[in-house]
């Protein structure tokens, strides 16, 4: 299967561990794929191309009727709802890079003037003062790492 899917044998074993593809043992323990794991596979890799997460990837094949491989129907069904995901991405992380531009070669990381630290300074909304170091105040583990 690794030979036929361009795929590392632990990359199927890690598809398997995760319930996306399925495998019998020989009288030997080997792995035997049905013929429709290549099609399963394709679909994965196909869908994680896009950028959809594992999770999304399992629920949608364990969404199909008796959970059988994906045919050219189905994708076009997914990809067409994951559109609208993607689009959503998209528009995010073109913000994130327009934000980031301003980011670039600084490094202040400034909860006054950084886009990301502080979007939109929302932090001004909480009142004045060091608002994430003040007692009370909720500190993020990743901007405080003990
Ligand atoms: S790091 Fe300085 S503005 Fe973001």
């Amino acid at each position: 299967m690794a030979e036929r899917s361009g795929l590392t044998v632990s990359a199927l074993h890690f598809y398997e561990r995760e319930g996306l593809i399925s495998s019998t043992r020989n009288e030997g323990n080997q792995r035997r794929y049905g013929r429709d794991t290549l099609r399963r596979l394709a679909f994965i890799r196909a869908s994680q191309r896009v950028g959809i997460p594992l999770a999304a990837i399992r629920e949608a094949l364990e969404g199909l009727p008796q959970q059988r491989t994906p045919r050219e129907d189905d994708w076009e069904a997914l990809s067409a709802k994951w559109k609208e995901r993607l689009d959503s991405q998209i528009e995010q992380l073109v913000r994130l890079r327009e934000d980031l531009t301003n980011c670039i070669g600084c490094g202040c990381l400034s909860f006054k003037r950084c886009l990301l630290v502080n979007p939109a300074d929302a932090m001004a909304s909480e009142g004045p003062g060091p608002r994430r170091l003040l007692p009370g105040t909720p500190r993020p583990v990743a901007d405080f790492p003990e």
